[in-house]
């Protein structure tokens, strides 16, 4: 008997399970700090739809298409408007009063929704 399977017997393989389910229960817990809430991203986004479309399709080509768009790069470019380090005067007064929770949930949404964009190949 290798000795891993001994300490199990020894210890008892309930008590095994136990602190196998304790540990998943810490991951799980300590998860929704950092997870994405697309329905509440979908709340958020009301005020953007007067540009960017209800589900993030613009009809107006000077409002970019949010939807379908990579999560991690819509929470990218949400960032860079409240560092400045991409300066638009639009988009740095919408994102105003969002906390990076907010800027999560709303690329999650966005990133749900079928997007319309394409690659042109030539
Ligand atoms: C008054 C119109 C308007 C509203 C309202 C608006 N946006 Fe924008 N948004 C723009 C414009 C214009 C740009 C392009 C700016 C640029 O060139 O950086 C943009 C760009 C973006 C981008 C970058 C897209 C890309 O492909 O790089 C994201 C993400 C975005 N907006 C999210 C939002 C969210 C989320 C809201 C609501 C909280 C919102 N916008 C509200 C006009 C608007």
């Amino acid at each position: 008997m290798t000795p891993i399977r001994s300490a199990i017997r020894a210890l008892g393989a309930n008590t095994v399970r136990l602190v196998l389910s304790a540990g998943l229960a810490c991951a799980f817990l300590a998860s929704p700090a950092i997870a994405q809430n697309a329905q509440r991203g979908a709340e958020l986004s009301k005020p953007c739809a007067a540009c960017h479309g209800p589900d993030g399709n613009s009809i107006a080509p000077n409002f970019p298409r949010l939807a379908g768009q990579y999560e991690d790069y819509l929470v990218h470019a949400l960032r860079s408007y409240r560092t400045g380090a991409r300066k638009n005067a639009i988009m740095s007064g919408q994102i105003g009063n969002l906390t990076e929770q907010d800027f999560r949930d709303l690329a999650a949404y966005y990133a749900r929704q079928k997007g319309t964009l394409a690659v042109i190949r030539q």
